[in-house]
């Protein structure tokens, strides 16, 4: 392992003002994107719509650390027969690719899941460097509900992620560990706190356990929210508030840099959170995004699966580009949002 070499990239994933385009989706959440916007979901339309996100140029150059791509996108061309890999080295960011094969039910813990996908998983990171990937990630799913989660979700997740990222460092790729405790049930900000925390002292005994080195490293948590169903939302300054109080207590500083997951949060709360965790200052860690559906939820609809809405999809994707960039240097303001409706 170079961990040198590891820690350069770590870095430059989480460097000012720049952050992570989770464009991963697997055929089955793709999908359920496209039904949303009434386009059938081919391999050539998944090109097509992630073509026009990776050459959405201002956007990819200046506020893009790296995009997380899925098997199936590492291995397109553009329609010009570019690689799409190519499209993304180009405009000066870093390929990764998710290696997770999803969540399957944990035996014995009923509404519980574990991330599956270590078998292989040496021999495959092998060719994705060979294609071109510098990352990787693996998302863990912990649910909070009544009795869950359990110590066996916690447990046994947390030793995957941890399995996953020894195997990444050894073939000098960045593994980023993401453990994500969902937002969907009624639980308050209190509750998500106590379960994060649980799983993010959980992980990082793993990690050590398994010899990650943490310069190597980027970690993609959930932010401290209440559930989405909650009577009560915790607002914007208690958000940030409570997530770096969290991060502080769990992350040791020799993690190069944090990027969340907006996790079903809308646009706006996506961006004003991480804003406000910026401006908060005297961070240990870089806090950047490393978000799916709070960058693309706005060029999706944009652009209908029509090749005459690009330009107008692609202007959707850089300003949310550009105001997530903002958010972490602490400069997003709310009417930058408004002058660009
Ligand atoms: P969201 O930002 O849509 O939660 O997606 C991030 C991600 O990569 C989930 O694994």
């Amino acid at each position: 392992m170079n961990l040198a070499e590891l820690n350069k990239v770590a870095e430059a994933m989480v460097a000012p003002g720049r952050g992570i385009l989770a464009a991963d989706e697997s055929s089955g959440t793709i999908k359920k994107r496209f039904d949303a916007i009434g386009v059938e979901s081919t391999a050539d339309n998944r090109r097509d719509y992630r073509e026009m996100l990776f050459r959405s140029s201002e956007g990819m150059s200046k506020c893009i650390s790296g995009v997380i791509l899925y098997d199936e996108t590492i291995r397109q061309n553009a329609k010009d027969g570019t690689p799409l890999v190519k499209l993304i080295e180009n405009s000066g960011t870093i390929p990764g690719i998710k290696v997770d094969k999803g969540t399957k039910p944990l035996p014995f813990c009923p509404g519980e899941v574990i991330t599956e996908g270590l078998d292989g998983l040496r021999e495959r990171l092998v060719e994705y460097r060979g294609l071109g990937a510098k990352f990787a990630k693996w998302r863990a799913v912990i649910d909070i509900g009544p009795g869950i989660p359990s110590y066996t979700a916690i447990m046994t997740n947390a030793n995957a992620l941890g399995r996953y990222a020894a195997l990444c460092q050894e073939e000098g790729i960045v593994p980023i560990v993401e453990p994500e405790v969902l937002m969907d049930g009624d639980h308050d900000a209190d509750r998500c706190y106590a379960i994060t925390e649980w799983l993010l002292k959980t992980v990082f005994e793993q990690l050590y356990y398994q010899k990650v080195a943490l310069e190597g490293m980027v970690l993609k948590p959930n932010m401290i929210v209440a559930g989405k169903k909650a009577k009560k939302r915790a607002g914007v300054e208690e958000v940030a508030e409570k997530t770096v109080r969290l991060l502080k207590a769990c992350v040791p500083p020799a993690v190069p840099g944090i990027a969340f997951l907006s996790g079903g949060q809308s646009d706006e709360e996506a961006t004003a959170h991480l804003d406000a965790m910026n401006r908060m200052g005297d961070l240990p860690w870089r806090l950047t995004f490393s978000y799916g559906r709070a960058l693309q939820a706005a060029p999706q609809k944009a652009w209908s699966g029509k090749s005459e809405n690009v330009a107008a999809a692609q202007r959707a994707f850089t300003h949310r580009a550009i105001m997530n960039s903002l958010a972490t240097r602490g400069q997003w303001k709310q009417d930058l949002e408004k002058k660009a409706a």
